[in-house]
């Protein structure tokens, strides 16, 4: 067995929203307290969009600032920026080299941010995934809270974990390193771990407010579409009236919330702010509409949203401090990866 560890990334781009806290930041907080976890702002993935970037080092303060203001405590775990550790980039230059273009080839996420003129994507951009594996595997983490729009990418991380343990298996063994697993029915003698995705609860999937169809993301181009991290009582009050609805009462749970995407993603917002199933909120709310949903939905958001922006802003008004805790974090991350980059510098008879 590898010992259990978490690790996750944030992008430094953009506000951060709640699809992002629901779906990632908030399942960081809880899961420290059973397990070790690194936390990470993934600044090279930034660079796969766009490489100019306004204010970089404020964008990673940022972020930093909203794990630190959730609840993630960077001297039990580590919290971190990915380029101040090299070797996640040398990692995912072997992976280039492990994974095929075939499998590349199949990430819908390339597709939807390439979009119509996919040739002038960035090759980093379409090599992504494999930066993600080993943001992953240079720790040997075999546990990974994200949303659902990453299950993908996950899954590609465990092929490449599975191409390297089987192609290499004998340097593996005369390097005295790995140990012996099964993946399915097969025994493996395995360097690196078969990660396993943590994506559940009632939202893994937050939806846009305007489309019920559409993930919520810092790319839409309306505000309207998303709550930020950093919004305001009356600008989440605001977007929460105005989200997109169908006309009919909510549901009884027995009826449950098939075909309305709208009420679904609301509710299932609900569930996720308030720790319940979709089916407690649907105990409480069912029979009612959404003029009695919205307004109590409105009271949870803010009860929950505001002592974290509050903090966040309480902690961007020292950068230094920010700064010094990044330093410390990337400091013990980056003597892990090294250990790690050792030993697969030896399996691969560098
Ligand atoms: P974005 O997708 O907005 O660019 P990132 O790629 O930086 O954000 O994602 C950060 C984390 O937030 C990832 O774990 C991702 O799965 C999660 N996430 C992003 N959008 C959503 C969403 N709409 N619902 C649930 N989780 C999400
Ligand atoms: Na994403």
């Amino acid at each position: 067995e590898f010992k259990p560890l978490v690790f996750s990334g944030v992008q430094p781009t953009g506000n951060l929203h709640l699809g992002n806290y629901l779906g990632a930041i908030r399942k960081f907080v809880a899961l420290q307290e059973n397990n070790d976890c690194i936390y990470c702002v993934v600044d090279l993935h930034a660079l796969t969009a766009q490489l100019v970037h306004e204010d970089m080092p404020g964008q990673i303060r940022s972020i930093t600032a909203a794990f630190l203001a959730s609840g993630i405590d960077p001297k039990s775990h580590i919290v971190f920026n990915q380029s101040a550790v090299p070797q996640h980039a040398e990692l995912a230059w072997i992976f280039n080299c492990v994974a095929r273009i075939g499998w590349m080839n199949r990430m819908t996420q390339f597709k939807d941010k390439a979009g119509k003129d996919r040739e002038q994507a960035s090759l980093g951009l379409y090599a992504y995934p494999s930066l993600m594996a080993a943001d992953i595997l240079v720790y040997r983490a075999t546990h990974v809270p994200v949303g659902e729009d990453q299950k993908q990418h996950l899954e590609l991380t465990r092929d490449i974990a599975m191409k390297f343990n089987l192609d290499f298996m004998d340097h593996i063994r005369r390097a005295g390193q790995g140990i012996d697993i099964t993946v399915g029915d097969e025994p493996v003698h395995a360097y690196f771990p078969m990660v396993e995705p943590l994506i559940d609860g009632p939202a893994p999937r937050v939806m846009s407010l305007k489309d019920g169809t559409k993930k919520m993301s810092k790319s839409d181009p309306s505000d309207l579409s998303r709550i930020n991290l950093m919004d305001d009582a009356e600008a989440i009050s605001k977007k929460i009236r105005k989200a997109k609805t169908d006309p009919d009462a909510l549901p009884s749970e027995t009826e449950g919330l098939k075909g309305r995407p709208e009420a679904d993603n609301l509710v299932g917002i609900f569930a996720a702010l308030a720790d319940k199933s979709k089916e407690d909120v649907l105990k409480d709310f069912g029979g009612q509409q959404f003029s009695v949903f919205k307004p109590a939905l409105v009271d949870l958001a803010v009860e929950v949203l505001s002592p974290i922006s509050a903090e966040m802003r309480r902690l961007m008004a020292d950068p230094a401090h920010i700064d010094s805790i990044l330093r410390d974090g990337g400091e013990r991350a980056r003597a892990r990866a090294e250990k790690t980059m050792n030993e697969v510098r030896d399996i691969i008879g560098f």
